[in-house]
């Protein structure tokens, strides 16, 4: 199964794509985290990234699809993958296109979470993450079982650096401008579906489920 969740930054794609881990036991591939991985190590990739990040612009497309060409080579990914966060722009689907070409495989459902702007700023300032595995909560409405403590894994809970209002505002306009195109290339290749990401985190995984598992 291979797949893409597609939503505006605090969409709920990591959040629902744990669920899909665990259910299909295929592998999410979200390229913030492995970005934000490589900035915390500080790496030459995360130096690179570093700046982009932190305003809330992208990173470019050629950094992008060499990681991706690499990761979506790995083991993990034979069985099937959930694609967080990539692609982003026409291009990046393009080269996604390519890759998965010269793999034998397709991209074969894309799932869009629609949610308004207005729930998303108040969803990615009260957010709190797992920086160890990628575990996304909010102080208000997916609490962890134990506060500050990531269900996941155990480790401490942060906000991430990019969650003020002054950069979540700059990444919804990346992601209207950059992003929100992707709608259509995905509609013209019959791949793509369309959930309420307003609804209870339990309710949209339902939902998502019952796309995945339509013929
Ligand atoms: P990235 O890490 O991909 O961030 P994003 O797309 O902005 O998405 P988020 O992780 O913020 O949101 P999400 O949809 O996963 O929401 P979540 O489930 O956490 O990218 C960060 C940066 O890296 C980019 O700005 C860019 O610079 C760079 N980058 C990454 N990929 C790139 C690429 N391909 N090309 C170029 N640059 C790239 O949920 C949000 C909150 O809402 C949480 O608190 C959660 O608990 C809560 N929540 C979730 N679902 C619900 C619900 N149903 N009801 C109520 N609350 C909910």
């Amino acid at each position: 199964m291979n797949i893409m969740l597609l939503g505006a930054p605090g969409a709920g794609k990591g959040t629902q794509s744990k669920y899909l881990i665990e259910k299909y036991g295929i592998p999410q591939i979200s390229t913030g985290d492995i970005l934000r991985a490589a900035v915390k190590e500080g790496t030459e990739l995360g130096i690179k990234a570093k700046e982009c990040m932190e305003t809330g612009a992208l990173v470019s497309d050629e950094i992008i699809l060499g990681i991706m060409k690499d990761r979506l080579a790995e083991a993990d990914c034979q069985n099937g993958f959930i694609l967080d966060g990539f692609p982003r722009t026409i291009a990046q689907a393009e080269g996604l296109e390519t890759m998965l070409n010269a793999m034998g495989k397709k991209l074969e459902k894309v799932i869009a979470l629609a949610v308004e702007d207005s729930n998303l700023i108040d969803r990615l300032t009260g957010r709190r993450v797992c920086l160890a595995c990628g575990g996304s909560f909010h102080m208000v409405y997916n609490k962890p079982k134990k506060d500050g403590i990531c269900d996941y894994c155990g480790k401490e809970l942060v906000q991430r650096k990019d969650d003020n209002v002054e950069t979540v505002t700059n990444r919804l306009e990346v992601y209207k401008n950059q992003t929100a195109p992707l709608i259509d290339f995905y509609k013209a290749r019959g791949v793509y579906f369309e959930v309420d990401g307003t609804k209870e985190i339990d309710s949209i995984n339902a939902d998502i489920t019952s796309i995945l598992e339509r013929k």
